[in-house]
């Protein structure tokens, strides 16, 4: 179901749709991380990917409870944005053979992942602080905050394998 489905007609109804589409997004990124963690080379980058992870089933949790705390289904709906984000990651990922460049794609991949996140729960916490309880609305802004610093840490990481590469080719 589309964002432009005749299903929703107000405010509540798009909250309810987004919180779906979040909900469903966390579950394929909890698929796809076990498969990040082993293709990731350097030990500071499997071990973000697997923090993660933890985090990943929290915030579903939480998720779950922000459906409850609202009174409606807990349920998934397809979205094909994170699909698709994945889709590429996983393309790209299977075609690098040198372990750095794979590294920096796996970083490239989760940082994607990790914005179309911090879209979503952006907005999510906006709504929810005029749509949700002051509890919805703490739920979703903690989720948020996780993803945003997991995108830093993932951005250090990146900057701390430049750096190395840097130095390789100067000497
Ligand atoms: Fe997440």
């Amino acid at each position: 179901m589309g964002w432009f489905s005749k299903d929703i007609t107000n405010m509540d109804d798009l909250f309810v749709h987004t919180l779906r589409d979040i909900y469903y997004a966390e579950h394929q990124i909890r698929r796809a991380l076990p498969d990040m963690i082993d293709k990731a080379t350097s030990p500071e980058l499997k071990q973000s990917f697997q923090t993660h992870m933890r985090e990943t089933e929290q915030q579903i949790v939480r998720l779950q409870e922000v459906f409850r705390l609202h009174g409606v289904e807990e349920k998934g709906v397809n979205c094909p944005a994170i699909d698709g984000i994945l889709e590429e990651a996983n393309e790209v990922a299977g075609e690098v053979d040198d372990k750095q460049v794979l590294d920096a794609a796996l970083i490239a991949a989760a940082q994607s992942v990790e914005h179309y996140e911090i879209t979503r729960y952006g907005t999510l916490k906006r709504w929810a602080e005029v749509l949700g309880t002051a509890k919805v609305a703490e739920l979703i802004k903690a989720s948020l905050q996780e993803e945003s610093q997991t995108d830093e840490i993932l951005t250090r990481i990146a900057a701390r394998a430049n750096e190395t590469e840097r130095e390789s080719v100067a000497t």
